[in-house]
């Protein structure tokens, strides 16, 4: 193979064989074709795009490139959700214990940031001592026992995924709809799933900008889905303003230990509870009494402790991680707010240090927005509209300029 001819032929339009996808793949894990030529063979794929057989061939091939779940005959009916990426998305975090506790195993391999969406790994990772680099054994014993587990992809398990979707986070590739759908169908097809269920946004703060390219998204995955015998059903969703009233690491966790508690945001509790329902086939009153009776939230403190962390740490991660500033960013009249754009949140929460730029960096857990107000909330003059948690006083002053452009209040 030789990949300069490849990357040129995907640059004019070309169709790619499967073999030949296999075999970039394949070279790619093993570190023989380097980051560069792939990053160019993914802007490649970002102008051009993929046919289906092509999406389909390349997310076999990384499906190929590592290990698969492999559960014992009788087992429960093992499911999992996939959002492609929002602004203070969360849901992860409360869903997976949620359905666990609804009898059903869930093997959830996540992602990182990508872009100026957030990703569950890091999210987790805010809980100190918490793993996500799980081996296929530790993880099948975890499933079986807590029904339940979270982790990453590793150099075993979907390496081509976890190589390539940290490339695409700094290069400008992300929002392409073959190469998000081969990055998380390869995972969810590692999970060996019996159902799948996409929580695929758009707006503002997704890769998707419009309810067609989520819809195109939606049908690209559900494709795939059907060639590999899952069942795949997805939930189209705004990503307009974030979900819930937090974005940043640290400050995540907390909302969704809220949430696990019972409480917190009202967006956040029913999207959890649509998305559940429509994987585990529970009717979302019982679930809801899952959450409300504590149960959701010993499933989850049991997950945090098998994978090294200390669920003493749950009740005080704001202390733990606390950003040297905090400041509030208050209304300047009376009002009604008309937008939280999630985009410039988004971007916001990136550039206090929340996200990265660069592959190798580690991103600050204490950083990001909380007491974010919601659209359509009625505000007063000197009212909180959200607090800026920053590592310096050049970040904040940055973030409250782009806060400013992010929230309207509409004088009414
Ligand atoms: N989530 C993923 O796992 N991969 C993508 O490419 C986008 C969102």
């Amino acid at each position: 193979m030789h990949v300069p001819t490849l990357i040129v032929r995907k640059r004019e339009g070309e169709e790619l064989a499967a073999a030949e996808l296999s075999q970039l793949i394949e070279g790619y894990t093993r570190g023989e074709v380097p980051d560069y030529q792939m990053a160019a063979f993914a802007m490649a794929v970002f102008f051009r795009g993929m046919s289906p057989a092509e999406t389909a061939a390349l997310t076999r091939a990384m499906l190929a490139s590592g290990e698969r779940f492999s559960h014992r005959p009788g087992h429960p009916p093992v499911v999992d959700k996939h959002s492609t990426g929002g602004i203070g998305d969360k849901v992860s975090l409360v869903l997976a214990p949620l359905v666990a506790c609804a009898g059903c195993w869930v093997p959830m391999v996540s992602g990182r940031g990508l872009g100026i969406t957030g990703g569950t790994l890091d999210k987790l990772e805010a809980i100190p001592g918490f793993r996500v680099q799980l081996g296929l054994d530790e993880a099948t014993a975890q499933l079986e026992r807590l029904g339940v587990v979270m982790m990453g992809a590793t150099a075993r398990f979907c390496p081509a995924d976890r190589k390539f979707y940290a490339l695409r986070d700094v290069t400008g590739t992300v929002a392409s709809i073959p190469l998000i759908t081969a990055s998380i169908m390869s995972k969810k097809l590692a999970e060996s799933l019996d159902r799948l269920v996409l929580d695929v946004k758009f707006g503002a703060g997704a890769f998707m900008q419009t309810r067609q390219q989520a819809a195109a998204l939606a049908a690209s995955m559900i494709e795939v889905g059907r060639e590999m015998q899952v069942e795949v059903r997805a939930l189209l969703n705004p990503m307009d303003e974030p979900t819930g009233r937090t974005v940043g690491n640290a400050l995540e966790v907390i909302e969704a230990l809220e949430c696990l508690d019972g409480g917190g945001p009202t967006d956040l509790r029913m999207l959890v509870l649509e998305l559940a329902e429509a994987v585990a086939g529970v009717p979302q009153a019982e679930l809801a009494g899952m959450l409300d009776d504590g149960s959701a939230r010993r499933r989850f403190e049991a997950v945090v402790a098998a994978q090294g962390g200390q669920a003493a740490d749950l009740g005080h991660l704001g202390e733990l991680h606390r950003a040297p500033l905090v400041r509030e960013v208050l209304a300047a009249h009376d009002g009604v707010v008309a937008t939280v754009d999630a985009g410039w949140i988004g971007q916001a929460a990136v550039q206090l240090g929340a996200g990265r730029a660069q592959a190798s960096d580690r991103v600050d857990f204490a950083v990001g927005f909380d007491r974010l107000v919601k659209c359509g909330e009625r505000v007063s003059r000197g009212e909180v509209l959200c607090r800026i948690h920053a590592r310096s006083a050049v970040d904040c002053e940055a973030a409250a300029a782009q806060v400013e452009r992010a929230i309207a209040v509409e004088i009414g």
